[in-house]
């Protein structure tokens, strides 16, 4: 990352009161390391979005949170993170804790993506959290949950193979396909 991009991170987090920068390992099966997209390239994402005050925002893989602190700051019914990691859920939910500016309710929980229930979860980013094979059981999950009700995600970094996984789920279908500081990132809507 550019030393320009570092810094200005670092003025988000302290704007935030927050501490999310680095790269934390967590040794989960399957899963990726806690890191987080550059600020710019979350706020652009969330914009994507098209948050409104009654969604339900889950960070599937929160991390230390960047996106939901950052979330938790436009106003919306509810912002939720959930991460398989306890110790990643504490950073998470200590920046949650020092937030300056939230304007919604946040929940942090630890929970496996592929079990959570996301009954009342209108909306989802996700930062390339897991394999493909783990992708494709939580969008399965989230089909059954949502049973027919409206749902839009964000997907980061996606790749090939996790591009061909949504492809299987035609529930979705792509709404916006673009690349953002180098990472790709697919906007997918539920077909009503
Ligand atoms: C690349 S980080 C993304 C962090 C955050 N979304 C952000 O953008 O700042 C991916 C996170 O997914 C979590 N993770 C991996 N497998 C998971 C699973 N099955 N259920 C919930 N979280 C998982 C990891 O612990 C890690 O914190």
């Amino acid at each position: 990352m550019q030393i320009r991009e570092r810094l200005r991170n670092l003025g988000y987090d302290t704007l935030l009161r927050v501490e999310t920068k680095g790269i934390v390992q967590t040794n989960i099966p399957d899963g990726c390391h806690a890191a987080s997209a550059d600020y710019a390239i979350v706020s652009a994402v969330l914009d994507d979005l098209d948050l409104r005050p009654d969604d339900v925002l889950v960070d599937i893989g929160c991390g230390k949170g960047r996106v939901i602190c950052l979330a938790a700051r436009r106003r919306l019914a509810r912002v939720i993170g959930i991460d398989l990691s306890p110790e990643i859920v504490a950073v998470a939910a200590e920046n949650v804790l020092r937030l300056r500016g939230a304007r919604s309710p946040v929940d942090v929980v630890v929970a496996d993506a592929v079990t959570y229930d996301y009954s009342d979860v209108t909306c989802a980013y996700l930062f390339n959290p897991f394999e493909h094979f783990v992708l494709d059981r939580v969008l399965a999950k989230i089909e059954a949950d949502r049973a027919g009700a409206p749902f839009r995600c964000a997907f980061v970094n996606l790749s090939d193979v996790q591009r061909e996984t949504f492809e299987q789920h035609d529930w979705l279908r792509l709404t916006e396909e673009r690349v953002l500081g180098g990472l790709s990132v697919a906007r997918y809507e539920a077909r009503t």
